[in-house]
């Protein structure tokens, strides 16, 4: 059987990575293209080092622009690369432009489409991740379920057949790099101690685009500064709205550094006192490793979370982000809404068992 996977952004290399090498050892051929989407060294290249992912036998270079026309590239140009691999099966991954794009381009080819990370939904609906999980769910023959409320959703706007609870794919790989990861080293190559700074990330377009609501980020975070030093990985899309909105001054109480790789992230993650975040991936990944997480959104698609105590919704709002950090007592045990860690073993033994 040959499959085609599709990645384009950071945590769909993440993904990828697992299921990649549980494809390799069920003997199913996979084909890996990279749609471009991410492109720094530091948003693409350093995963694909620290994770041990195949080089893509693709890359489709369709690189930054708006939604349209990164999804419009991809199309045109995934739409080759299918027509000239006939592949059974096309793989697409969480909720990005390179998900939609990917996803649309095989099923108008009638090739059927697998989604890894099905079902989640979040308000506000018109945001453009939201949009690509709905469309993308449509449009999938198989939907893996990180979670049972992933189910429930799907069950709710009626799409029942193709469902799976595989648990997430995320939670796989933390766990293998958490047991590898040296973290005395991570945390004395940024001067942090164990359970005694913040480990903070932002992204989002809700909260970069909005001048308003990234300085009310920013303020909240330098308010956490003078207790508890606050490192801030920037991503290349906050970078250039800080600069563009002259917010700088708010970063010169943080620890800012460029992104880091996967294996720094887990380190990060795992000795943090809080995370504070808008990443989908981070706010898990603070809860798998039994750290507070503080959620810089309205709402979630990882709700469950909000629900049990782990994370707490702070939106942008400086006071709330505050004292999410300070005031927030965690439950003392980890249930396993997402699985036991073997999700893309799961995953895989269902498409093998697809005989397609
Ligand atoms: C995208 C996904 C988001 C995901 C995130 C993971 C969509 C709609 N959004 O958001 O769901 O959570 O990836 O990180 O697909 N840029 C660079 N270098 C890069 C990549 C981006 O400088 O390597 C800058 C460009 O100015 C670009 C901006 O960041 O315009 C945003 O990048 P883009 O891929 O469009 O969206 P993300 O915010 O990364
Ligand atoms: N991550 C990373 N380096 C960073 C920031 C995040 O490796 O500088 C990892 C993080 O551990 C998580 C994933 O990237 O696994 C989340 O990606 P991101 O926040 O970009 O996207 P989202 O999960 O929100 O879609």
């Amino acid at each position: 059987m040959k499959i085609v996977s599709i990645v384009g952004a950071r945590p769909q290399f993440i993904k990828e990575s697992l299921i990649s090498k549980t494809l390799e050892k069920f003997g199913i051929d996979e084909i890996l293209v990279h749609s471009g989407q991410h492109y720094d060294l530091n948003m693409s290249d350093i995963f694909f080092k620290v994770l041990e992912i195949k080089n893509p036998q693709y890359n489709l270079g369709i690189g930054s622009g708006t939604h349209a026309e990164q999804t419009g590239k991809i199309m045109i140009e995934f739409e080759k690369v299918l027509m000239n691999e006939k592949p059974a099966l096309v793989l697409v991954y969480g909720d990005t432009n390179t998900t939609i794009g990917g996803a649309l381009t095989a099923v108008k080819l009638k090739i059927p489409v697998a989604h890894v990370e099905a079902g989640l939904r979040q308000e506000p609906k018109d945001m453009p991740e939201e949009i690509n999980r709905v469309l993308t769910d449509r449009i999938s023959q198989l939907k893996f379920c990180p979670s049972q409320k992933a189910v429930e959703n799907l069950a709710m706007e009626g799409i029942k057949s193709g469902v799976y609870f595989t648990g997430d794919v995320m939670l796989d790989v933390f766990l293998k790099f958490k047991q590898n990861v040296d973290m005395k080293k991570v945390l004395e190559k940024y001067d942090l101690n164990p359970k005694k700074y913040v480990f903070s990330t932002i992204h989002r377009d809700f909260n970069t685009d909005v001048k308003t609501r990234l300085e009310s980020i920013l303020q909240g975070l330098s308010k956490i500064a003078p207790r508890m030093p606050v490192i801030l990985p920037i991503h290349p899309r906050t970078k250039k709205r800080i600069s563009e909105f002259g917010l700088e001054d708010l970063l010169k109480k943080l620890k800012v550094i460029d992104p880091v790789g996967y294996d720094e992230s887990v380190a990060l993650t795992s000795n943090a006192f809080s995370v504070v975040t808008d990443s989908g991936g981070l706010q898990k990944e603070s809860y798998f490793a039994g750290v507070a997480g503080v959620v810089m959104m309205k709402d979630t698609g990882w709700i469950e979370l909000v629900e049990s105590g782990w994370n707490v919704l702070a939106d942008a709002d400086e006071e709330k982000i505050y004292h999410g950090v300070f005031n927030h007592p965690i439950p003392s045990d980890i249930d396993k809404i997402y699985g036991d860690g073997n999700a893309s073993e799961k995953i895989v033994q269902i498409i093998k068992d697809m005989k397609i």
